[in-house]
């Protein structure tokens, strides 16, 4: 069996990668709803249909334990599917999110004015508040939605990204901010911009650093489930459309060329 890993799109394979970097034998499916890519201005009940149709897609491949790569998804839909869904369905599974391990994170570090990028559903949601609200509530958080930040990176924006962060990052930082956590998958492509523009008193915090060492801990935790997923090395992408300009992306993040099945169901 496998770890499915899910995305609205193909930004999720920053987080595959660094998955794969992390643990390069465990076997996963990638998943990135490119059909319905960006989640970010949709409705909460049109994200939580998307993701249960994921949740059941990545079930059937035989994953016994699904990670939402995406904020979003993790904010719409993640704990509807962990309270109502799994336990009605599938009792034995397991479905995970990026929300609430980021944060976690960033508490153990002892951050307490935490800068927050991310997409105009997840500032909306305040998921992040809200979870930090039950980790730690002498932290604070500074939330910034960054609707611009997710088109430029998908259309070739380079020329306006710097201008444009730049222009999210500095209300911040008048906050006085000592850390500043990428809540989008996207954002993981601005790390290191965001790390220079941000400077040396404030530290970046981004996905691909923080979810593989959380996924190994809960695996270490979890022997039923982590038992069932093989270690062979073997990788599987699927897409439900695919696009020249998608592959090209892919293969940009990913590293190396990614081979994708499309999965067939229209949903
Ligand atoms: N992957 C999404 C996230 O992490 C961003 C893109 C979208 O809006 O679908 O929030």
């Amino acid at each position: 069996m496998n770890l499915g890993i899910f995305d609205s799109g193909v930004g999720g394979l920053l987080i595959a990668r660094s998955i794969k970097e992390a643990m390069p034998d465990l076997n996963f499916i990638y998943f990135g709803d490119t059909l319905h890519v960006p989640y970010g201005s949709r409705s909460t009940e049109a994200i939580y249909k998307y993701c249960v149709a994921a949740v059941e897609f990545l079930f059937r491949k035989g994953c016994p334990l699904v990670i939402f790569a995406c904020n979003t998804a993790s904010a719409a839909a993640l704990r509807r599917i962990q309270q109502e869904y799994l336990p009605e369905r599938y009792p034995e599974r397991r479905v995970l999110g990026v929300v609430v391990p980021t944060l976690e994170t960033a508490v153990a570090a002892k951050f307490k004015k935490i800068g927050l990028i991310a997409t105009n559903y997840i500032i909306q949601s305040n998921i992040y508040g809200l979870e930090l609200q039950k980790i730690d509530p002498q932290v604070e958080i500074f939330p910034m939605a960054c609707p611009l930040l997710v088109p430029l990176i998908e259309n070739h924006g380079e020329p306006w990204l710097d201008s444009v962060l730049e222009s999210y990052l500095l209300p911040l930082k008048e906050k006085g901010i000592d850390s500043l956590i990428l809540g989008c998958t996207h954002y993981i492509y601005l790390k290191e911009r965001a790390k220079k523009m941000a400077g040396p008193e404030i530290a970046v915090l981004s996905q691909d650093e923080i979810i593989p060492q959380k996924l190994a801990d809960y695996l270490v935790r979890h022997p039923e489930l982590s038992s069932q997923i093989g270690r062979d090395g073997r990788e599987q992408f699927y897409l439900s459309d695919i696009t020249d300009t998608y592959r090209m992306a892919s293969d940009k993040i990913y590293g190396r060329k990614v081979a994708f099945e499309r999965f067939q169901e229209v949903f």
